[in-house]
């Protein structure tokens, strides 16, 4: 046989995904167990500035960084939400510590903050000497359910969301319910609206639950609000490590369900919208346009809108953005037509 001009040869890499509950981190060994697995040379703090009116919180940062066995740099505080995605200054900043610091692939960022933060900072840690390790603490119910658990880091760019970034998982994630208690009632509501969209996707009984437990998930009950935390992020780690596709190079990504049009929302709307509520918006688009397509029953699709109604005021939210985005009285197929127009 002829020598061949190709060689194709197979690998893959091993990852294990680490996720862990707590209400104490910083006090009950949880995080201090989870960096010694790393073991890193250097740890860099990046707090996300809404974090710091945690008082609480931010006393046990204080005393953690004051007695650590680790070598921890001066903690960076980076401006929090969807800003410090829009431009590059939070990951110039991240990059320009890591470089000040001195820290090396066999250090570690350790990220506090909403789904923003996370993008951005995890993005500049992914690209710095071409990987720094990142553990992450999502201070956020949406990060917390979703955004902390995801293996995706980037920021918007061209006034596009997410156009610059990378696939890279995170070391570990630490979800500390404790950083829930300084959010104010709309980030609190809104990010459950992932914890409905993964429950539609996976688990009937999950979605159930949320729709009984909706007064309690309204009114700040801490433990309902753990637990549909818990089940949510426990949903998404089992989706991306046994999914199939963790970096999504197939065509089918449930976890975007709603999305298409959710992205598009947060930037025709200047991020007046949250990401949560924008989902919630883009998730009855496409639950509304299932029943137009006879594929969903109308009474199941009802059902689905009124815990969006419950948890997320979802009907102002989509009255904003038929006011705000198209003619007045226009209905949500219509918006779902007007963003098909305009998506990249
Ligand atoms: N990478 C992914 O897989 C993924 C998945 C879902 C969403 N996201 C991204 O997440 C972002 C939305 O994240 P979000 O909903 O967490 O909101 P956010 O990050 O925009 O934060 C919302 C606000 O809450 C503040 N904040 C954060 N933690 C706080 C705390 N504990 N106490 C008080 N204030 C606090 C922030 O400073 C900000 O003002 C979007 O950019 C979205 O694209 C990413
Ligand atoms: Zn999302």
């Amino acid at each position: 046989m002829l020598p061949s001009n190709s060689f194709d040869s197979e690998f893959s890499v091993s990852w294990t995904h680490r996720l862990r509950f707590t209400d104490s981190s910083f006090n009950d060994g949880t995080l201090d167990t989870l960096i010694s697995t790393l073991s890193p040379l250097k740890i860099l703090p990046v707090i996300d500035c809404g974090v710091t009116t945690n008082t609480a919180f931010m006393d046990d940062v204080t005393n953690w960084l004051a007695n650590s066995v680790f070598e921890t740099s001066k903690p960076r505080i980076v401006e929090g939400g969807e800003v410090s995605k829009n431009s590059m200054r939070v990951v110039d900043q991240v990059l320009e510590d890591i470089n000040t610091n001195n820290l090396c692939r066999k250090s570690c960022v350790l990220v506090i903050g909403g789904g923003a933060v996370l993008d951005a900072v995890g993005y500049a840690a992914s690209i710095a000497h071409r990987g720094i390790p990142i553990i992450r603490m999502p201070s956020t119910t949406l990060a917390q359910c979703d955004s902390g658990l995801g293996v995706k880091n980037a920021v918007n760019y061209f006034g596009k969301k997410n156009f610059v970034g990378v696939f890279d998982p995170p070391f570990g994630v630490v979800n500390d319910i404790r950083l829930l208690s300084s959010l104010d009632n709309r980030h609190w509501c809104s990010g459950l609206s992932e914890a409905v969209k993964v429950a539609l996707i996976k688990d009937e009984t999950f979605f159930e639950e949320i729709e009984q437990q909706s007064a309690q998930l309204l009114n700040r009950d801490l433990t309902a609000m753990g637990n549909a935390i818990q089940k949510s992020a426990i949903l998404h780690l089992e989706h991306i490590t046994n999914g199939g596709d963790p970096f999504e190079r197939l065509n089918a990504r449930p976890l975007d369900f709603g999305h298409w049009s959710a992205h598009k929302l947060e930037q025709i709307t200047n991020n007046s919208l949250t990401h949560g509520e924008a989902v919630s918006i883009g998730l009855v688009i496409d639950i509304k346009c299932s029943v137009a397509l006879g594929l969903l029953d109308n009474a199941i699709a009802d059902r689905i809108v009124s815990v969006f109604a419950g948890i997320n005021k979802i009907k102002a939210a989509i009255e904003y953005a038929t006011v705000r985005c198209m003619p007045r009285g226009t209905c949500v197929c219509n918006i779902a037509l007007h963003l098909t127009h305009c998506k990249q």
